[in-house]
């Protein structure tokens, strides 16, 4: 079965149950700032979770697409992915526990639908803690149905509880749904979780029953609904008897398409294999975000930055298994006619989506060509070196002043039978690192140098004004500078026109309410990836450290209001920064609007 085929039979499947059909969403969120993409189909609905009444009726059923990128670095394996889909079928306030088992349990094994042997199938269910009891109801349904007592396993919290990721809204337990990839289930007691490792979840339901609240308190919901998720990669993946979901009709293309780009055979050298998952992952990725009808160009900040990172990601590995790097445009070809029909935003978007991969690809491939240019410049003089070891110095100014990627000096090194020294490259990286630290307080933060009170208490605003420009005007609002002194914020930010006096007015509001809701202000230190997805907005370019410092502004660190990368200070809560006005609205240059604000 391929990914159009189980498409058309769960959409028909629940209509049949008096669902009606709705459009799936963009993968950009809107209204939402705590996440970058949709991550579960639920996401664009949680307004009708929480009671609001959809105009399509109670039961509702789609696709989605999402991304995921907290996983980002275990691509290249056979089974992770940034991008996926996600079927949902929706009960707002209709059917509960007994009508979304009873479903689920027919589409999965009824001969008109998937027809999967119960004996491939386990289930889990909540087991229960101090504030909400175990869901023996969802165990005595599946009972019921046929799903034998020593095939449902009872977990905990952290495995059977959902709600959006790490902030608040909808949530409840949920009962999932697993598949067995092996033969035969390893022993009479082997259920979803066994130390075999062979349950693959491939359904959720969850029972939406409490609202996680902004003081992180679960209320009751009024109307109490389901959510389900099923994921389309994996589903095909077990549907077609492939271990691996790049062996499925839904990355076999795609993969022959990278094939023909770089003159090389998929399933040959494992190396290399990974590298041409990574960029089948990723591109499939980059298409639909340049696709999608909110599209994001590459930046240094937020969805686009994420973006970036994907594109280079296959720049890199493109090169890896082909000397001169292999051209995307063939290859996002192949992935709008795959998904086209089911996507028609992407054949629409064709000439721009193809234009921006393009474009960033030859950016990047202009700044590995000029570290290439350097490193062949200093070859004669490293060759002398009888040790053959290359200075990490040295390797960290290419790194420095031409954005060259250390995995890439040693790679060259390597052609010439050199090594670096590895010491010294990270000893100068973390040097840097602090210096930068210290030098972002002063060139981004402004003038934090005698960080006095006022001018942490203006660090702080700024981001608070930050966030509320982006609520105001949009996700393309980027800093672009800060100067901060003990009398006002300036704050440079992109954005086209000129502020309306109500959106000017707006953005008071909304920083004055953040100060009076007296929210803390919580720091982190993270790895990059890990801060950018979840949330924080990372600004200064590229050259960031692995591990950085997040300062998150809110109610706990996954409900808050702004997230940023940054290197401090700020106050530790907000209620101290008095009443803020902005005084002053006016252009800095093209593209480039200019913000001066006080604290009184
Ligand atoms: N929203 C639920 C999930 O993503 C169904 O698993």
């Amino acid at each position: 079965m391929n990914a159009g085929e189980l498409r058309k039979k769960y959409i028909d499947f629940f209509v049949s149950k008096g669902h009606a059909q709705i459009q799936g969403k963009s993968l950009l969120p809107e209204n939402d700032p705590t996440v970058l993409f949709t991550t579960a189909g639920m996401h664009p609905l949680v307004p009708y979770l929480l009671g609001e009444e959809h105009p399509a009726g109670k039961k509702l059923v789609n696709y989605q697409k999402c991304i995921r990128t907290g996983d980002i670095d275990s691509v290249g394996d056979s089974s992770h992915l940034t991008f996926f889909e996600m079927l949902g079928n929706w009960s707002l306030g209709d059917y509960f526990k007994e009508g979304a088992i009873g479903m689920s349990f027919e589409f999965l094994t009824s001969p008109q639908w998937l027809n999967i042997p119960l004996e491939k199938l386990g289930v889990t269910v909540f087991q229960g803690d101090t504030s909400v009891p175990r869901d023996e109801e969802s165990a005595a349904l599946w009972k019921k149905l046929g799903i034998p007592e020593n095939r449902i396993a009872y977990l905990p919290r952290k495995d059977n509880w959902w709600g959006p990721a790490g902030t608040t809204g909808p949530c409840g337990p949920d009962t999932e749904m697993f598949y067995y990839t092996g033969e035969a289930p390893c022993g009479s007691e082997c259920k979803p979780g066994c130390s075999c490792g062979k349950w693959l979840e491939i359904w959720n339901d969850v029972f939406m029953q409490y609202n996680k609240n902004t003081s992180g308190e679960y209320e009751p919901l009024e109307r109490k609904c389901v959510d389900t998720g099923m994921g389309i990669e994996r589903t095909v993946t077990i549907l077609s008897g492939k271990v691996s979901v790049y062996d499925t009709e839904i990355f076999t293309p795609i993969i022959a398409a990278i094939e023909t780009a770089c003159g090389c055979k998929y399933g040959k050298d494992s190396e290399k294999d990974r590298s041409i998952r990574i960029i089948a992952d990723h591109i499939r990725s980059s298409v639909f975000i340049l696709g999608d009808p909110k599209a994001v160009t590459p930046s240094n900040v937020g969805a686009g930055y994420v973006l970036r990172r994907l594109i280079r990601r296959a720049v890199r590995h493109g090169r890896k298994i082909s000397g001169e790097g292999i051209e995307f445009s063939k290859i996002a070809t192949v992935i709008i006619e795959l998904f086209g029909i089911a996507y028609p935003e992407l054949e629409k978007n064709r000439a721009f989506l193809l234009g921006e991969l393009e474009k960033e690809q030859s950016k990047f491939m202009e700044t590995l060509q000029k570290g290439e240019h350097e490193f062949e410049k200093l070859l004669p003089n490293l060759l002398k070196d009888p040790r053959k070891i290359m200075s990490g110095r040295l390797a960290f100014n290419l790194y420095d002043t031409y954005g060259f990627p250390i995995e890439l000096s040693e790679e060259l090194a390597a052609e010439h039978g050199m090594t670096i020294n590895r010491e010294e490259f990270d000893e100068a990286f973390k040097k840097h690192q602090e210096l930068s630290r210290s030098q972002s307080g002063q060139t981004f933060k402004g003038g934090l140098g005698d960080q006095g009170d006022m001018a942490v208490k203006y660090h702080t605003a700024t981001h608070l004004l930050h966030q509320a420009l982006r609520m105001t005007l949009g996700q393309h609002v980027g800093q672009k500078g800060s100067n901060i002194t003990a009398e006002r914020l300036r704050f440079d930010f992109s954005h086209d026109t000129p502020m309306t006096t109500e959106q000017i007015k707006m953005v008071e509001d909304i920083v004055n309410q953040q100060i009076q809701k007296n929210l803390t202000v919580f720091i982190e230190t993270m790895g990059l990836e890990e801060a950018v997805s979840s949330g924080a907005i990372a600004l200064f370019g590229e050259k960031y450290e692995s591990q950085v410092k997040v300062y998150t502004i809110g109610n706990s660190s996954s409900d808050f209001f702004s997230k940023e990368v940054c290197g401090g200070p700020h106050v530790e809560k907000t209620g101290t920064l008095g009443k803020f006005q902005i005084k002053k609205e006016q252009s800095s240059s093209a593209g480039v609007r200019r913000i001066r604000a006080i604290l009184s």
